[in-house]
């Protein structure tokens, strides 16, 4: 990758005062967690039914397909560490540039690595919630892994339960916040996303006038048409270059 890409970066970011990121998938592969549709990804392990397995309908009648992935991701979340790329997102909020991130991930990562004001709009895997009513909540630590692969029962009503994550059908989280956030902002920062999914692939649509778009993806996304700035690398090698992750330890 040029040098000038990562000058022009450096300066829309220096020329930004409100900075949101959207993130997916791509910037935790490097912690240990697939993402959904590289070939090693998600929906090519041929042991997953990539069809069904987010599919609430399904769920309600077999929660097994769910669970078989649930106890396979599980471990591999809970070992998982904030990656460089997401420390430099936090790097960017303690130079008063971030204001906000948007991310699909359901792997807390963000948070962990410090982030104040992260939307997780497809849900985390902290507490399991009823498919009957979203009152009905447990902790996710009382859970048993094991347990989920046959399903959940909520002590509450005998309904299915699973973690808090949205479902193909089922309402994306914070969207109004969301919404808010993002027509506020005059760079926003696409981060490990192939765009995809509907409706966060719809949100830049949503940006203001003259809110810059930089994607920093290592494959073509949906959006690079909009794009003010596209570098195709390793989240963690342009978070290295950019010089924003050097005092961290790993
Ligand atoms: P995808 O798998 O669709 O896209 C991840 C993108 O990250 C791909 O385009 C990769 O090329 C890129 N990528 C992977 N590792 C990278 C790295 N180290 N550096 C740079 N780029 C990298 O994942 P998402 O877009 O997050 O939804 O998927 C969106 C939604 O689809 C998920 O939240 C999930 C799924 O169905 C639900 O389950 C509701």
């Amino acid at each position: 990758m040029s040098r000038q890409k990562y000058d022009q970066l450096m300066d829309l970011i220096l020329k930004s005062t409100n900075i949101v990121a959207l993130t997916g998938a791509g910037l935790s592969t490097s912690a240990g967690i697939p993402d959904f549709r590289s070939p090693k990804g998600i929906y090519a392990d041929p042991s997953i039914d990539g069809e069904r397995v987010f599919d609430i309908n399904v769920f309600q009648n077999d929660p097994t397909i769910f669970g078989r992935f649930f106890t396979k991701l599980s471990p591999q979340v809970s070992q998982a560490k904030p990656t460089k790329g997401h420390y430099m997102l936090k790097k960017l909020e303690d130079m008063k540039k971030l204001t906000c991130i948007i991310t699909q991930n359901i792997d807390g990562l963000h948070t962990l690595a410090g982030n104040q004001n992260v939307l997780e709009v497809h849900g985390h895997l902290r507490e399991f919630v009823c498919i009957n009513s979203v009152h009905h909540r447990i902790d996710s630590t009382k859970i048993k892994i094991e347990d989920v692969e046959k399903g959940i029962i909520c002590p509450e009503c005998g309904g299915y339960m699973k973690p808090d994550i949205i479902f193909f059908g089922e309402h994306v989280k914070d969207l109004e916040k969301v919404l808010t956030e993002i027509q506020k902002a005059d760079l926003l920062l696409i981060m490990g996303t192939s765009l995809s999914v509907y409706p966060v692939s719809g949100l830049p649509s949503y940006c203001k006038d003259g809110t810059k778009i930089v994607i920093i993806n290592q494959t073509s996304t949906t959006l690079d048409k909009e794009a003010s700035l596209i570098i195709n690398e390793d989240i963690d090698i342009v978070a290295e270059k950019m010089g924003f992750v050097s005092n961290i330890a790993y």
